[in-house]
């Protein structure tokens, strides 16, 4: 599948060096180099290959790649179960970073929810994660609770956020993204 993400004007895809369309995949074992790169990079806790790999091999779970210009630039990892998606997972490469890559990649986790019908999404976040917070807020999640000391490294509170994608129906389908 080949999204064009927010980068789609030419002239600004060069100027960050971000070559074309965003390409959205299944993740698979040989993505897993390049997938722990990006999340050694974004995490103080990052998940291991052991992790990703026990996560591709549960049925229920799913775990996206994003390529850009033939190279992986981030990925998103989601559980459906019942009605309910959890996202688990999400990063981006530092360096396309605010070129819609992620929200690439929540437009094809929802074109996939729709499809399971499901009904309610929620996430954690840290409380100073302000540009994940951001994403998910144009995505209509809002806060649902707060989750005291849930990570570590260092130990901070996470945000419950949640959305209600029934309510959001046809708002954002495959690809698309609010931006
Ligand atoms: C959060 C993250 C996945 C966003 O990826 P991205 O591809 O840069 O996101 P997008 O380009 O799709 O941005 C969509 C919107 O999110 C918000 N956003 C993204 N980065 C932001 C930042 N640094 N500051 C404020 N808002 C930001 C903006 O509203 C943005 O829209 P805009 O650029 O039109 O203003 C990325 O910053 C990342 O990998 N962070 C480290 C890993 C992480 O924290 N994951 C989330 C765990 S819960």
């Amino acid at each position: 599948m080949v999204f064009l993400s927010g980068c789609d004007d030419m002239s600004t895809q060069e100027d960050m060096g971000i070559p074309g369309p965003v390409e959205i995949r299944e993740m698979t074992a040989d993505d897993l180099n390049e997938v722990l790169a990006i999340e050694h990079a974004s995490f103080s806790a990052p998940w291991t290959e052991d992790h990703f790999r026990e996560e591709m091999a549960v049925p229920f779970c799913h775990d996206l790649v994003a390529y850009c210009g033939g190279k992986l630039s981030g990925y998103m990892s989601f559980a459906i179960v019942h009605d309910e998606v959890h996202i688990r997972n999400i990063a981006v490469r530092r360096d396309v970073r605010r070129c819609g890559i992620a929200s690439t990649l929540m437009g094809e986790m929802l074109s996939i929810t729709a499809r399971h019908r499901v009904r309610l999404a929620i996430l954690e976040v840290r409380v100073s994660n302000v540009a994940a917070a951001r994403l998910y807020e144009k995505f209509d999640f809002s806060v649902r609770g707060v989750r005291q000391a849930y990570y570590t490294r260092p130990v901070e509170d996470a945000l419950i956020l949640c959305a209600d994608l029934f309510e959001n129906a046809g708002t954002f389908s495959r690809g698309d993204s609010p931006l």
